[in-house]
């Protein structure tokens, strides 16, 4: 079993005047443990498609199952909970709240989880967490007071505290420099070498090298599938 199977995926955007096809019949699967660029010019429909794998936003036609889950038949609810358990976020503009501290970002996620206990195993690893991704010192300075690369770092550092199979990262180092983008991608690498499945949507070639396969997207069709490198 695959852990992501798009089939003929389509998504439209109506406004008053027209319908956008943002998407148009987008197949594909991302097996376990791969690491996959998805690539394409501005507009092209990268994020809708990004937002689709993290059933942030719906298709308008077409399947999506993720591990195994035909996402089309799940309630909101049980959409919000696969979210939460199964997937990690990290956005181009860090999507933190500058004001909180390092620690209150990254246990933020744990907020939405019903169960104590798993809450309380989650949040004993934050210490472990933080000192991986070199942000440890920074645990009670609020996030406003950070540089770019280590916003960048507590915002995987999110992703990672309930411990998702699947890593969804649009333009992870787009508003970062040359090297920092560097230690980012090595990070994810190192992440996505301990078993995780990642998809990160990026401009950036030096970026996509670090990928198994480049995924091509122009004007809404995927262009290019890739080829898993061995
Ligand atoms: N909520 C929306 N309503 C209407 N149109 C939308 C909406 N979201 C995206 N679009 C349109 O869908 C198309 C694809 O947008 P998308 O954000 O997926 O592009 P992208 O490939 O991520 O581009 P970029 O590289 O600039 O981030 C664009 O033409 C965009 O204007
Ligand atoms: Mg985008």
């Amino acid at each position: 079993m695959n852990p992501i199977e798009i089939r003929n995926l389509n998504k439209v955007f109506k406004t008053k005047q027209h319908a956008l096809h943002a998407l148009n019949d987008v197949s594909l699967s991302i097996q376990k443990g791969e690491m996959v660029a998805i690539m394409g010019t501005s507009g092209s429909g990268k994020t809708t498609l990004l937002h689709i794998l993290g059933c942030i936003d719906h298709p308008s036609g077409g399947s999506y199952r993720l591990n195994d889950i035909p996402v089309e038949q799940q309630s909101p609810k049980a959409l919000a909970r696969i979210r939460n358990r199964d997937l990690g976020f990290v956005m181009q503009d860090f999507a933190l709240v500058d004001h909180y501290s390092v620690q209150k970002n990254v246990l933020l996620p744990l907020n939405y989880m019903k169960e104590p206990q798993l809450r309380k195993e989650r949040a004993a690893r934050l210490p472990a967490l933080l000192e991986k991704l070199h942000i440890g010192q920074k645990r009670h300075e609020k996030v406003m007071n950070l540089s770019g690369g280590q916003k960048q770092r507590v915002a995987i550092a999110r992703a990672l505290i309930n411990d998702p199979g699947i890593i969804l990262a649009d333009e992870p180092t787009g508003a970062l420099d040359q090297k920092t983008s560097q230690e980012i991608i090595e990070l994810l690498k190192s992440i996505n070498q301990e078993g995780k499945t990642i998809i990160i949507v990026t401009h950036d070639p030096n970026i996509a090298a670090y990928c198994d396969r480049i995924v091509r997207i122009e004007d809404g069709r995927m262009i290019e599938a890739g080829e898993l490198i061995p």
